[in-house]
């Protein structure tokens, strides 16, 4: 998401920062800013779109000597448009202020500033936070107390950086559940929110744990947690550059597999309540009150999206009892689709401009209901939709998407729980049981990330094969038609993906003992047995069968495959998120093993803008 550097020493800030900032583009965003200090004060800069534009803003600017101290950052807009008022370093008397990450309870605490007199500029959650510490600060707090008293008052995920033109000899950082590091070099100490940002100047690192606070000086580095002075590891990083923008992983699709537990957290972050069994949607409260009126779901989206559409036909009718089609957004432009005033349309795209996608949500304007679920904050397709609802997976580089698939998932769960309160489809009890499973998904997610080597292990056996078919029924056919997808767009094999109960209708006549079979098992019943029949059927046709399922050893008894990858089992409803992850690891694997560019496979494009 949004890149962070913050510098003490005595060599030029500006320059270093920038430098940093480069570094950290990979990651993607649409603003950036910084503070310096220099000439005896603090000044601010910031500019829409690349860091050219901000280069551009600072030569307009009088420089009065070298910058020492600094703070800059590239933000990814979350809470707010991307412009240059919502751009990052956010200032309030002698605060400036930098964060990463989301402010949960920014609606009160900006009530309450607002009470003591404070003015606020932008529309982004970060404001808060500079605003109370300066509070702070003018109430007579050390910087270090004023931040730990800030912090304190905070709900959410943050990485902050601040600097008070009072004491202009130190940054002031505080962390928790959003990464942060500090290089350390010699009369100099750099803070990040990644590795490549600092590895110019030093490859001494030291990262920051959740709840710690660090003041960061030219010679010094002070941590604590909890009121109480800490000591981290220092390490020593030997990536180069480019596998440090890759977090060391080989590739990026690797990488963003691995941080689908972190970005369903982000997703969720705010948003569901136990407590009352409740989904907190505030951006979608004018739907609440027209909830009980829709009639009909239109789902218009492209590849992998259109996936997540077939996936959240599940929720959307089992919980909200509302009939749900989901259409190519190619096919769907072109023809009438008799959407009406009680029709709610939703279009579905991770980069928010796909241009079919873009053209059908303009053909269902003015018609019916439109939602747009995104995960790029402005984009054409949020700008045309009624209403939004945005995935946090943060930018996504490979062009095969994964976790920006897994959050659409979530998000289409999460509206299907809105939509279920909303028209009283749901019982309490029924909600707060499917709300305590996504609860637990982030870290279940962790838990199925294991079975990685196992994955790996099996494409060593299946990689040569020229022909795939996926197999799935009721909530797994989806996710054997992404399981296809992602195979055959990365590794360039061709492969199908089928209800697995239509496959006697044709594509058994292609099996053979050439052909993998992935069999994509969900334990839970009628399905369960329905499924294990084709897969007899399959077997006995000789083909080579990998099962992929949340089923136990037990129900897996008499079940003969060449490869079984078993996920945990956190709730049915849940269940096709998890059994997704090893098909993903799979495409990734048999794609290194024929040497394709896994993350620009040939003729594809990350955003498909032509029709
Ligand atoms: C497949 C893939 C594509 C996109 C499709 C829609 O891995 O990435 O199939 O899902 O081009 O893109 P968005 O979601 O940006 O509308």
């Amino acid at each position: 998401m949004c890149g962070i550097v913050g510098y003490a020493g005595n060599r030029d800030a500006l320059a270093i920062i920038i430098g940093g900032l480069e570094s950290l583009e990979y990651r993607g965003y649409d603003s950036a800013g910084v503070s310096v200090y220099e000439g005896g004060k603090v000044d601010t800069t910031r500019a829409t779109g690349k860091l050219i534009e901000l280069k551009k803003a600072l030569e307009g600017r009088k420089r009065s000597g070298i910058a020492s101290l600094g703070i800059g950052h590239t933000r990814w807009a979350t809470h707010g448009r991307p412009t240059e008022t919502n751009a990052h370093p956010h200032t309030a008397g002698r605060v400036s202020l930098i964060h990463n990450g989301i402010i949960e309870n920014y609606l009160p605490l900006r009530a309450m500033l607002e009470a003591k007199g404070c003015t606020f500029l932008s529309e982004t959650d970060t404001e808060v936070a500079a605003h109370l510490l300066n509070t702070l600060l003018a109430e007579g707090f050390e910087p270090l107390e004023a931040m730990r008293k800030m912090c304190a008052q905070v709900k959410g995920s943050y990485a902050f950086l601040a600097i008070d033109s009072k004491h202009p000899d130190r940054v002031l950082v505080a962390k928790n559940s959003t990464p942060i590091i500090i290089g350390k070099g010699d009369g100099e100490n750099l803070i990040a929110s990644d590795i490549p940002a600092v590895l110019q100047h030093t490859r001494r690192v030291i990262v920051l744990e959740d709840g710690d606070l660090a003041q960061v000086t030219a010679d010094a580095v002070y941590i604590e947690n909890q009121g109480k002075e800490v000591r981290r590891k220092e390490e020593t990083i030997a990536w180069d550059p480019i596998t440090a923008q890759k977090g060391g992983f080989k590739h990026f699709m690797l990488k963003e597999i691995y941080d689908q537990s972190r970005v369903i957290g982000d997703t969720l972050r705010g948003r569901i309540s136990e407590h009352d069994a409740s989904v907190k949607l505030p951006e979608l409260e004018t739907l609440r009150d027209k909830a009980s009126s829709i009639k009909r779901i239109v789902m218009v989206a492209c590849g992998t999206a259109w996936h997540a559409c077939l996936e959240g036909k599940f929720f959307l009718e089992e919980f909200a009892g509302i009939p749900c089609e989901v259409d190519y957004a190619s096919e769907f432009r072109y023809r009438s689709g008799l959407i009406d005033k009680d029709t709610l349309v939703i279009a579905v795209s991770q980069s928010g401009e796909t241009l079919d996608t873009l053209g059908a949500l303009e053909a269902a304007s003015g018609k019916g209901m439109t939602l747009a679920i995104c995960n790029v904050v402005g984009a054409s397709i949020c700008r045309k939709a009624e209403m939004v609802v945005y995935t946090h997976a943060g930018p996504e580089i490979s062009v095969a998407s994964t976790k920006a698939f897994t959050t659409q998932l979530v998000a289409l769960q999460l509206l299907a729980l809105f939509l279920a309160e909303a028209r009283g489809t749901m019982s309490v009890a029924a909600r707060r049981h499917v709300l305590h499973a996504m609860v637990e998904l982030p870290a279940a997610l962790s838990q199925t990330l294991k079975v990685d080597g196992e994955v790996s292990s099996v494409a060593k056996r299946f990689f040569q094969a020229r022909d795939f078919l996926f197999l799935g029924r009721g909530r797994c056919y989806p996710i054997a038609l992404e399981g296809a997808l992602k195979l055959k767009e990365i590794s360039y094999i061709h492969a199908e993906g089928y209800p697995a109960g239509e496959m006697k209708h044709g594509p058994i006549a292609l099996i053979d003992e050439s052909m993998p079979v992935v069999m994509v098992l969900q334990r839970e019943k009628p399905l369960f047995e329905k499924t294990l029949s084709n897969l007899k059927e399959v077997e006995a046709r000789g083909a080579r069968v990998l099962v992929v399922t949340d089923a136990t050893e037990e129900d897996l008894r008499g079940v003969h495959a060449e490869g079984l990858i078993r996920v945990p089992f956190v709730a049915h409803e849940l269940s096709p998120i998890l059994l997704n992850v090893p098909l993903q690891m799979l495409a990734y694997h048999v794609a290194v093993l024929n040497g394709t560019d896994v993350d620009l496979p040939r003729n594809l494009a990350k955003s498909v803008t032509v029709e």
